[in-house]
């Protein structure tokens, strides 16, 4: 009987640990950052599966997530996210009911809608990742301008660069990145990007960004041209007029949307992230 009860005890247990292994599994989608060599600064990051890898670009799955968000609307994509990236940081160092500390967590994502125009305000959101021990009852913010974003789980065609990332670089890496992805005949969700910063501003060396395109549909990690040999002749199977109408349109520079100039506001977006003192940021136009 005693021998039975502690059987039965030593199952229970197991079982309660088999348990909680699956649900910390579940949420693992944000871990420590040990494994990952661009994930220097922080203690967390957000964890992914690599699918497959090009010498372009890397295909990615993302388990569901939940992030803290705010919106900007700026001219440059510096200074409205500088803004966000303040009352995101407030959000995290305490500015939230119960006054919670949390530690930030790895990358920053920026949504960066694709037609923007020179002579419109665009509307960015930027979020941070709930630190795992906040990913299912995160507090509640005490500025209403931030909320909580569902990211559902995606598939992502990444391209990572180094440098800072501003809205110039940011828009060139998407451009590269959305050429390469026309090339191959990869399908994603061209309404927008997402930047995605991993280090602070004040990081000098061996710094790591990247562009995110959501992918729809079939992942894309093979180069068309590699199946045929340089010099073998095409294939001789008659081109029909409606293939020739399907052939994805080529991405030309004049396709790409028209880069921004060099925004002088960097330094000023960067007293901002840092709270250094400094004369009065002017606004962008
Ligand atoms: C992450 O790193 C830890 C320790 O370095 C290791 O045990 C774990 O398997 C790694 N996880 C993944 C998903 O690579
Ligand atoms: C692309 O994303 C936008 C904005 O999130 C969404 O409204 C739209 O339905 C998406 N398009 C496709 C083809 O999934």
């Amino acid at each position: 009987m005693v021998f039975e009860g502690l059987l039965c005890s030593v199952m229970f247990r197991a079982f309660i640990l088999a348990f909680l292994a699956l649900v910390v599994a579940a949420d693992g989608s944000v871990g420590p950052s040990t494994n990952r060599s661009f994930c220097t600064e922080s203690k967390e990051c957000l964890e992914y599966q690599l699918v497959c890898k090009t010498d372009e670009y890397e295909v990615r799955h993302y388990s569901p997530t939940r992030w803290v968000s705010t919106d900007a609307e700026a001219y440059f994509m510096g200074v409205g996210a500088a803004m966000a990236f303040r009352r995101l940081f407030q959000y995290i160092t305490g500015a939230n009911e119960g006054g919670v500390q949390m530690e930030m967590t790895a990358p920053v994502l920026v949504k960066i809608p694709e037609d923007t125009k020179m002579w419109e305000p665009a509307l960015y959101s930027l979020s941070f990742p709930l630190p795992a021990a906040y990913q299912e009852k995160p507090p509640t913010p005490t500025n209403d301008k931030l909320y909580f974003t569902e990211m559902p789980e995606m598939d992502v065609y990444v391209r990572s660069y180094g440098g800072w990332m501003l809205s110039v670089t940011s828009r060139l890496h998407a451009h590269l990145l959305t050429k390469e992805l026309g090339r191959v005949r990869a399908s994603y969700n061209h309404s927008y990007h997402y930047g995605v910063g991993y280090d602070s501003p004040l990081k000098l060396l061996n710094r790591h960004n990247e562009v995110w395109y959501v992918a729809d549909g079939e992942l894309v990690c093979t180069d068309p041209q590699e199946p045929t040999p340089p010099h073998t002749p095409r294939p001789t199977t008659p081109v029909s007029p409606t293939d020739s109408l399907s052939d994805p349109p080529t991405h030309t520079l004049s396709d790409s949307p028209a880069l921004p100039p060099l925004q002088p506001f960097l330094i000023c977006s960067i007293r901002l992230f840092t709270n250094s003192p400094g004369p009065p940021c002017s606004p962008p136009l």
